[in-house]
């Protein structure tokens, strides 16, 4: 299994990547342009950006690591999680309830293990039982992502803390919060109490920085060292590192977008009960829909191409038969892919 990226089109309202739609704060622009070409000459500095991420965040430097997005962060938990498995001919595992994020597997492959997928139950109630019974001696690492990717359902936080207190210390549970900042739910406050949880975040989504790369991995600072040999010591740039810096003092910009996200997600809801397509309500900044009482999901993806959409098509991921996934960004970007919905609701 390999990543496909989706296509893209030069100029297309891009609604398929769960993107900020608004761009990121002015303030990011700044402080890039300021950098210098003795800046650019060397290798960065991380120090003040970690202090002031670790200040963000409510933890110790210690318990943080900065990564070149989350992808990277998740890649090295991965690999560190199985780098001391010692299996004859097995191969180490990694459990994931499904439907998820797509690159968990792909970096389970990479890493050398076998992927344990847990179907998704009817209405996407979180598998807990089913987790738990998939543990084997071989599993290293559990997948959790919290709300959903691809659905903005919610993990109960009780099943967390019963996963983490059931799985044996030399498996490593991430709890991939990349979608935290339109929800507020986090299991962070707790971490100490759990030192196999390893919390996931991305700047990407709601501080705009999917194209800078800023993500980070928060958990126990012995954990967080082992994961520490499998990341790179410059991977993040010196555009990430000033930029960054300056996403995480702009709170103005940040409450900003989530607000229009909200508003997105209620306008979407709304176009749904009006078109009968059934949905889900997320806490993400996407929505999950169902389009087969339209047509067919790839042909809808397709036919809002054309219309310069750009929307995901997830019919094949598990449970979610017949559905595409629309990025809730700016209320002007989720009138037009509204209205072009509407359309297609219409056609003959
Ligand atoms: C659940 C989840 N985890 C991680 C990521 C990757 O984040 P980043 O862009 O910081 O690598 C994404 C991006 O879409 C995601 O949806």
């Amino acid at each position: 299994m390999t990543y496909a990226r989706p296509a893209d089109r030069m100029g297309a309202l891009r609604l398929h990547l769960n993107e900020n739609t608004g761009g990121c704060s002015q303030a990011v622009i700044d402080a890039i342009r300021q950098l210098t070409a003795e800046d650019v000459a060397y290798y960065p500095d991380y120090a003040a950006l970690t202090r002031e991420c670790a200040e963000y965040l409510g933890v110790r430097e210690g318990q943080l690591v900065l990564t070149n997005g989350l992808d990277e962060g998740l890649l090295a938990a991965t690999v560190s999680a199985f780098r001391l498995f010692r299996g004859t001919s097995e191969l180490p595992e990694a459990i994931i309830p499904t439907p998820a994020f797509e690159m968990y597997s792909i970096f389970v492959k990479a890493a050398g293990g076998r992927t344990v997928s847990i179907p998704p139950k009817p209405a996407f109630e979180f598998q807990l039982q089913e987790v738990c019974d998939a543990l084997t001696p071989r599993t290293r690492i559990i997948f959790l992502t919290n709300p959903n990717n691809p659905t903005g359902q919610i993990i109960p936080r009780e099943a967390l803390r019963d996963i983490a207190r059931r799985v044996p210390a030399e498996v490593t549970v991430v709890i991939d919060e990349a979608y935290y900042d339109f929800c507020g739910e986090t299991l962070l406050p707790e971490i100490d109490a759990h030192p196999n949880v390893i919390i996931g975040r991305t700047f990407a989504k709601a501080h705009g920085l999917a194209g800078l790369r800023a993500g980070c991995l928060i958990g126990d600072p012995d954990r967080l060292n082992q994961i520490r040999e499998a990341v790179p010591p410059y991977s993040l740039s010196v555009f990430a590192a000033a930029g960054w810096r300056a996403a995480l003092r702009d709170r103005e910009y940040l409450g900003w977008y989530r607000t229009q996200v909200e508003e997105s997600k209620e306008l979407l809801y709304a176009a749904c009960e009006r078109l009968g397509l059934q949905y889900w309500r997320s806490a993400g900044n996407f929505v999950l829909i169902n389009v087969s009482r339209v047509g067919d999901p790839g042909e809808i993806v397709d036919a809002m191409a054309t219309r310069g959409i750009l929307v995901r098509d997830r019919s094949k991921d598990p449970g979610c038969g017949g559905c595409i996934r629309i990025t809730a960004g700016l209320v002007r970007h989720t009138e037009i892919v509204i209205e072009a919905l509407e359309g297609l609701c219409a056609a003959p």
